[in-house]
């Protein structure tokens, strides 16, 4: 999984406070004798160690940072700043968010559009840790059981015959991440899923939606830039929804209808660290049809 690594660090910048090791979801960089040393292969270039690095030592190749040209009024500067602000976080104070934070999160959420204005959005919000960690056992109770029949190459070679061979992709590419992230949380509750967040949001869709997945995932996209501009840290949990989408014992347990359907699950919580860099993105050209 992953691309090839391409971050250096310049190491006479760096004074060793160990961020860029803190943020990395790869676990690519270590700190050696006080200074920040890229020692993995593999990268998600997200470029979270060059955003997190207030000395800007760390860069990232074939990232670019896009910006907005011609002259910009004050709203677009501000709106900006937001979206090009806004990152996937995975390192939380232990201080909570309010209702207030929450409800307002779900305004921001509620204005987003959705197919023919359905609005079938519903919005489940786990307000603490301890709620998130039980929320967390449940889905890691999933995840233990499809590792155990992964591991199994019998169950694999059925899944191969007549699964379109779910189970042996699932194997070669997330077993042994998986299997990595349940043993630091039993063994150290090291929280490799919800990365120590004290709340989220799960917002799931009520029956009669024409575009159910696109309308709860705006929504998300909405509470993420909400949550930036209140100074929470998100970060979108996709193993959380391919957990639930399978297992529904998983939304019995935090209280979802079984009508529902799950599309989207956020981590919120107090940032750790603040970005002052922009992270730069992999450059896309744009394509144009004219006649
Ligand atoms: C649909 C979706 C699912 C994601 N699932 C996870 C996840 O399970 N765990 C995680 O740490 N990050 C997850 N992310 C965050 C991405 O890794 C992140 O958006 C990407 O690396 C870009 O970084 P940025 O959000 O900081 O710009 C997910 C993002 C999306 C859009």
């Amino acid at each position: 999984m992953g691309y090839e690594i391409t971050t250096t660090i310049e190491k006479e910048k760096c004074i060793g406070c160990g961020k860029c090791v803190a943020v990395c979801p790869y676990d690519a960089i270590e700190l050696i004798d006080s200074k920040a040393v890229v020692t993995g292969k593999k990268s998600m270039h997200c470029g979270q160690c060059a955003a997190v690095c207030a000395q800007q030592a760390v860069t990232v190749d074939d990232l670019v940072v896009p910006t907005l040209q011609g002259e910009l009024n004050a709203v677009t500067s501000q709106l900006f700043d937001t979206v090009m602000h806004r990152r996937s976080c995975r390192n939380y104070k232990k201080d909570e968010l309010t209702r207030t934070e929450f409800e307002n999160l779900i305004t921001f959420g509620q204005w987003a559009p959705s197919g023919t204005n359905a609005q079938k959005w519903k919005f489940t919000v786990i307000p603490n840790r301890s709620s998130v960690e039980a929320y967390a056992d449940a889905i890691g109770r999933f995840y233990k059981k499809l590792n155990r029949q992964a591991e199994n190459p019998a169950l694999r070679l059925y899944a191969k015959l007549f699964l379109k061979d779910a189970l042996g992709k699932y194997y070669r590419r997330y077993y042994r991440q998986v299997q990595e992230s349940l043993t630091a949380w039993e063994v150290e509750k090291k929280d490799l899923l919800f990365h120590g967040a004290t709340g989220a949001i799960i917002v799931s869709m009520s029956p009669g939606a024409f575009c159910a997945h696109d309308d709860a995932l705006l929504a998300s996209q909405n509470i993420c830039l909400g949550a930036h501009a209140m100074g929470i840290g998100s970060c979108l949990i996709g193993f959380a929804v391919e957990a639930m989408k399978r297992d529904n014992r998983i939304a019995q347990v935090i209280g979802i209808p079984e009508a529902e359907t799950v599309y989207a699950v956020i981590a919120l919580g107090r940032p750790k660290y603040q970005y002052p860099n922009p992270s730069g993105r992999l450059p896309v050209p744009p394509r144009y049809f004219t006649r």
